[in-house]
């Protein structure tokens, strides 16, 4: 599909609108007040959320942000500590959430090219118990590791995180923001890469389409006071069955298609690889993500190059520097995918 509008919008797969069955969807939901928890068709949804991943329980909620952050409060106490990869969303890009509202501590490790935290690291992480050490609550996984390239984590890695932190004491969360594009690119079950994890959140508002909502996973007891919080940060939302009938949808009908949108992704990359000026990093995108830098001797600048694209219809978001990200989605065909590499082309290529 392309956007009625002939934009070609890469910023990234939260620009997607809703489908029109999903739209229809909506319109005919059936609905009640969630907070009462008698909205049926939210019901529906986190069932099937649950089912999908796994886990026994599951809780709609408004953003993928919101799913992190309350699971950060649901399983951590005031002044304890969470291992995370220093490239996740939860640690850069979720406004401080972590220490802001949930009073907790974040121990950043690096996160290798292919979106993992070592084990060694991990383990070696793990404070010792002392008066003078915070106490490690969590180990933070992200899969697809998004500034990583979109890369997806493996179950067997999974796996291994999840046995070292459980041997340890911890609980493990991930955030699972484009988890279906992680399974779907390893041709496993959402639930085998879920399950070895306590919690998991997975966003409906990115590639899968839906116009608004995550949804977090765990065991009923977890859930159960995860509703609690969701309510304590203004999260519990009345006819909620608006919205949770397009994310029936979009687990319904979004999931096996996200293979063209990595299709896609690597059509794309490989036009790119022959324009001059640019430098791929990831040549081979295994999902939805290409990222590139803008390399001397480039014929343009990095907004130079952004408005140049803007005038042919192609709209991308850069870091301000020369680092780019290209998100491909259900909005983007591969005829678009044809004319954004015809147009770096033209913008970028020899005079
Ligand atoms: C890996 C990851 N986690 C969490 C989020 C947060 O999702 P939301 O934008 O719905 O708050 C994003 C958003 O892009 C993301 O990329």
């Amino acid at each position: 599909m392309s956007f009625e509008n002939g934009l070609i919008d890469l910023r990234s797969d939260t620009v997607t609108h809703p489908t029109p069955a999903m739209r229809q969807a909506m319109a005919t939901a059936d609905v009640g007040d969630d907070v009462f928890n008698d909205d049926p068709t939210v019901h529906q949804l986190e069932a099937l959320a649950a089912a999908l991943t796994g886990h026994t329980a599951a809780m709609f909620v408004a953003s993928g942000t919101m799913g992190n952050l309350i699971a950060l409060l649901t399983h951590g106490a005031r002044g304890q500590e969470v291992i995370v990869g220093s490239q996740s969303h939860i640690y850069l890009n979720e406004g401080g959430g972590m220490a802001a509202l949930a009073g907790l501590q974040a121990y950043p490790l690096p996160n290798q090219p292919d979106g993992t935290l070592r084990l060694e690291d991990i383990e070696a992480a793990i404070r010792t118990e002392d008066v003078h050490h915070p106490r490690t609550r969590l180990v933070c996984l992200e899969n697809t590791q998004n500034i990583c390239g979109g890369v997806p984590l493996s179950v067997t890695y999974t796996r291994r995180v999840a046995d070292l932190a459980h041997s340890r004491g911890l609980q493990v969360h991930l955030d699972g923001a484009r988890l279906f594009n992680a399974a779907v690119a390893q041709g496993v079950s959402a639930a085998d890469l879920a399950e070895p994890a306590d919690t998991v959140m997975f966003c409906l508002s990115k590639g899968l389409s839906a116009p608004v909502g995550s949804l977090l996973c765990g065991s009923k007891d977890f859930i159960a006071e995860a509703r609690r919080n969701r309510k304590l940060v203004g999260g519990g939302l009345r006819q909620a069955g608006v919205l949770a009938a397009a994310g029936l949808i979009a687990l319904d009908s979004m999931i096996e298609r996200l293979e063209d949108d990595h299709a896609n992704a690597r059509a794309l990359a490989a036009g790119l690889r022959s324009v001059p000026g640019l430098a791929l990093r990831t040549p081979n995108p295994a999902t939805n993500m290409v990222y590139f830098d803008l390399t001397p001797p480039a014929r343009l600048q990095s907004d130079q190059l952004v408005d140049h694209l803007r005038r042919r219809g192609i709209v991308l978001d850069g870091d301000g520097g020369s680092h780019f990200r290209l998100v491909t989605h259900y909005w983007v065909s591969a005829a678009d995918i044809e004319k954004t590499v015809a147009a770096f082309r033209d913008v970028l290529g020899p005079a």
